[in-house]
C-alpha cells in the first residue's frame, strides 16, 4: 500500500482544491532497496509501565542489524510537534491523530517506526491503526498494574497526581483503557531483555524480520 489518504481523511480535510500526488519511489521500492518491510510497532501503557524503555531496547536491537528505525516517545514528541497540546481527553486524541499520521509517513518511509505513547483511548488507537494495513500495525501492549507503576513513580508524577497538583492524570484521574486484543502483551515486571526477546521473536515469527 501507499501512503495516499483514506477516504476518512480525505473527507476530514478542511482544505479544498488538492490533489493526492503519487511518488515515483515509493514504499516497496524502499522495501526492497532496504531489505525488509516497514511497520508501526504502536507502544500503549500506563505511565511508568516501561514504555520507552522498552521501546528503546527494541529500537536498539533493530539498530544493531541495520535496520531502518525510528523511535516516536512521548515526552519528546511534546516538546516539540505537539507543544501545544495538554491532557485533556481531546488534546490527548490529536496528539494520538499526529502521531498516527506521523508514523503512516515513516511507514512509507519504509522506516520500522516505534510510538511509546500512553495513548489511554482505544477510539484513538484504533483511529491510528485504521491509517493503516492491518498488517502493518502492532500494538504492544506494556502491561503493569498501577500499584506497581505508582511504586516506581520514575518521575514523581504519581506523587504530584494524588497530592492533586497534576489534573486528568491517567490511571488517577483520567482512565487507561487497556487493549482487549492488542498483537502483544508484555508484562514489563520481568528482565526487560526478556521483554526485547519477547518483542523481537514475534516480529520474527511475522516475518517482518529475518531471525537472528
Ligand atoms: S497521551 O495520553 O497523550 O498518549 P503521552 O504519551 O503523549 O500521553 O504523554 C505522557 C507523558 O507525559 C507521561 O509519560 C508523563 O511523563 C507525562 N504527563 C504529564 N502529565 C500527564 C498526565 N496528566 N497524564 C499522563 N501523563 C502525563
Amino acid at each position: 500500500m501507499t501512503s495516499s489518504p483514506t477516504d476518512s481523511k480525505a473527507s476530514n480535510s478542511k482544505a479544498t482544491n488538492i490533489v493526492w500526488h503519487e511518488a515515483a519511489v515509493d514504499r516497496d521500492s524502499r522495501a526492497s532497496q532496504r531489505g525488509h518491510r516497514s511497520a508501526i510497532l504502536w507502544f500503549t501503557g500506563l505511565s511508568g509501565a516501561g514504555k520507552s524503555t522498552l521501546a528503546n531496547a527494541v529500537n536498539v536491537e533493530l539498530f544493531q542489524r541495520g535496520l531502518a528505525t525510528y523511535l516516536l516517545d512521548g515526552d519528546n514528541v511534546r516538546h516539540g510537534l505537539c507543544c501545544d497540546l495538554g491532557f485533556s481527553d481531546a488534546d490527548r486524541e490529536e496528539n494520538i491523530r499526529r502521531i498516527g499520521e506521523v508514523a503512516k509517513l515513516f511507514l512509507d518511509a519504509g522506516v520500522i517506526t516505534l510510538t511509546a505513547f500512553v495513548s489511554p483511548f482505544r477510539a484513538d488507537r484504533d483511529r491510528a491503526r485504521a491509517l493503516v494495513e492491518s498488517d502493518d500495525f502492532i500494538e504492544i501492549h506494556c502491561a503493569a498494574e498501577l500499584a506497581v507503576c505508582e511504586q516506581r513513580d520514575p518521575k514523581g508524577l504519581y506523587a504530584k497526581a494524588r497530592a492533586g497538583e497534576i489534573k486528568e492524570f491517567t490511571g488517577i484521574s483520567s482512565p487507561y483503557e487497556a487493549p482487549e486484543s492488542p498483537e502483544l502483551r508484555i508484562d514489563t515486571g520481568g528482565r526487560l531483555q526478556d521483554n526485547v526477546a519477547e518483542v523481537i521473536s514475534y516480529l520474527e515469527g511475522q516475518g517482518l524480520i529475518a531471525a537472528g
